[in-house]
Formats: structure tokens, sequence, C-alpha cells
């Protein structure tokens, strides 16, 4: 496997910026969600884990957190199905609750659209979109975002918590790949 470095053609948004940015987003919800009552955090694995794991740091609000799988990509795909897959839900009961669904990146948008029609179906008193990269440009389907971290072009991003080939979720910064230099999957 390649090091990040030798595939790497520019970081695109720094861990300070990130770290700055999802402080923002987390007192704005902190702000609009002070006399919610059973705020649930669902988040979209695996991409938006360390998304997560930040924003929740900084909320001061009482809230619960559940995960979900959704798949669209794969292993060796550059881009969505526009189907989504979900392989693990919620054990949560979503009913009455005010409901915020953390995400990575949205793309194409279908991921998100199925997601939220399913759990728009479970009867939540609200339910809205925290993401936190938007390539606004690549959107096929309406999606309403509530938290947007950063607007984005289309460029093939990967670095905390977006994956490469399933590796490099763990930068701590998000970077763009160079796809001349990226061997692709060996392993
Ligand atoms: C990514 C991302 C979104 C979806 C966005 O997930 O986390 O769920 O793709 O694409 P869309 O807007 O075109 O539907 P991915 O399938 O790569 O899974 P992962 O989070 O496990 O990496």
């Amino acid at each position: 496997m390649q090091n990040y470095q030798a595939i790497l053609k520019k970081t695109l948004i720094t861990k300070e910026q990130l770290q700055v940015r999802i402080q923002e987003l987390a007192e704005e919800i902190n702000h609009d969600y002070a006399g919610s009552e059973g705020l649930l955090l669902v988040c979209v694995l695996r991409g938006a884990i360390m998304f997560l794991v930040d924003l929740t740091k900084h909320l001061t609000i009482k809230h619960m957190v559940d995960f979900m799988a959704v798949s669209s990509y794969g292993v060796g795909r550059r881009s969505s199905s526009g189907q989504a897959r979900i392989s693990l839900d919620l054990n949560t009961d979503i009913r009455g609750r005010d409901v915020i669904v953390v995400e990575d990146i949205i793309d194409s948008g279908q991921t998100l659209h199925s997601l939220l029609q399913l759990l728009g179906s479970r009867g939540p008193k609200s339910l809205e979109v925290c993401v936190l990269l938007d390539k606004v440009e690549r959107r096929e389907v309406n999606i309403p975002v509530k938290y947007r971290g950063f607007v984005i072009d289309n460029e093939f991003v990967f670095g905390y918590g977006l994956d490469l080939d399933e590796y490099y979720r763990n930068l701590n910064f998000v970077g763009v790949v160079d796809l001349e230099k990226y061997q692709g999957n060996e392993g």
C-alpha cells in the first residue's frame, strides 16, 4: 500500500480548518437544540466517524448517538451507484425524537435521499442533515442541508474518515488524490 504522501495531490482542508469549522457547527447545534428532549445524532458509517466524534466533543446539550451503515460506492468504485444499501440499522426508536443525520460527504445526494425517506417514515419529531463536505455541483436530488461544513469542488478527496479503497480514513486532514500516481487497490 502506498504511503499517503505519494498520492496526495494537495491538502484541501487542514486539521486546523476542520476543527474550527466543526466547533462552529457544534455551537449552532447547541443553540438550535437547546430545549430539545432526546436529540439523536445518527452517524452514517463509515465515513462520518471522525466528524461525529469531533462534533460531539463540542456539544454541550444532552444527546444520544447511534449508527447506521449505508453503502453506495464499494471498493474500487469512483462514483455513487445511486442506490443505497442499508447494512446496519439503528438500535434506537426515533419516533418523537429530534434527529440529525451526520454525514461526511454528499455527492449525488442519492444515499441521503434514501436514508431520509426511510428515517422520515419512522415518525421523528424533526429530521435534519449535518454534513462536513458538500459537492454541491454533483447533486442529482435535492437534499435539505441544515448544517454544512464546507462546499467543495468535484475532486476525489480522502482522509478524515473518507477512504481511498478503504484506506487512509485516519488522516486528520482532507486531501485530494493524485489519480496519476495512485496505483489502485493493490492491498
Ligand atoms: C459515501 C458518503 C455518503 C455517500 C455520498 O459513502 O459517506 O454516504 O458516499 O454519495 P452520494 O451523495 O452520491 O450518495 P460510501 O458509500 O463511500 O461509504 P463509506 O462512508 O463507508 O466510505
